[in-house]
């Protein structure tokens, strides 16, 4: 399975992919996650993408689209993957279908995690995660065994900076603007489901198993 999971900031993209890992076995493909550690490694790209990550913007298309096709090459994604932040504007979602196409594949569905906007704010500012192993918590919805530390290494938990209130504003904004419209494009496929994104990270992931089949 080829898939795509989309949203909007906060929709729980990254924790549905973490749940369609552990069971079908597919690699998540997240393009913050890949961004947020060249900024930690300060590589080029990392210094690059910094300043845009933190003021809630897109790095810029010609970047994040070598990131992709060169992970998608990787012998681990040969079975199916899930792409978690990816496509964010239509031309990145036509620069995938050219980058599949090469490969001989397609994109088989668009989970659109559907979530109101009250909602999505929530859950970003209750959102910690641990920068050493990337796992991510939420203070009430998931929160670690021991307060403020990670269940599995014990490193202090932190916020994510673009998780502050007015960066949270200026992704959505963007969100808005530029991510949306990728909706439109995979809808006109037929490729794209919309699910609840509402409810228990485990009532989310049964009703995308329902629409995967
Ligand atoms: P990225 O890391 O992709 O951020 P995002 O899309 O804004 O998504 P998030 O990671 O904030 O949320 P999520 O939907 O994964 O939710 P999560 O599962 O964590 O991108 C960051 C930045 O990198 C961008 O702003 C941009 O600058 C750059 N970038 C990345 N990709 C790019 C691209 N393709 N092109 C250009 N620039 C790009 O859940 C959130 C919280 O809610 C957690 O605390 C979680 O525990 C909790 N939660 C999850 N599900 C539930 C539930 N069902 N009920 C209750 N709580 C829940």
């Amino acid at each position: 399975m080829d898939l795509i999971l989309f949203g909007p900031p906060g929709a729980g993209k990254g924790t549905q992919a973490q749940r369609l890992l552990a069971t079908y076995g597919t690699p998540q493909i997240s393009t913050g996650d890949i961004l947020r550690q060249a900024v930690k490694e300060g590589t080029r790209l990392g210094d690059q993408a910094r300043p845009l990550m933190e003021a809630g913007q897109l790095v810029p298309d010609s970047l994040v689209i070598g990131i992709v096709e060169e992970r998608l090459r990787r012998p681990d994604c040969r079975p199916g993957f899930v792409l978690d932040g990816f496509p964010r504007t239509v031309a990145q979602a036509r620069a995938l279908e050219t980058m599949l196409g090469s490969l001989g594949r397609r994109i088989d569905r668009v989970l659109s995690l559907e979530v109101p906007l009250e909602v999505v704010v929530r859950r970003l500012s209750g959102r910690r995660s641990c920068p050493a192993d990337g796992r991510v918590y939420h203070l009430t919805e998931a929160p670690p065994r021991n307060p403020g530390r990670c269940d599995a290494c014990g490193t202090a938990l932190v916020q994510r900076p673009d998780d502050a209130e007015e960066v949270v504003r200026a992704r959505q904004t963007t969100y808005r603007r530029d991510t949306e419209p990728v909706k439109a494009f995979y809808a006109a496929q037929g490729l794209l489901r919309e699910v609840d994104g509402q409810g228990s990270p485990d009532e989310v992931f049964e009703r995308l198993r329902a629409v995967l089949g």
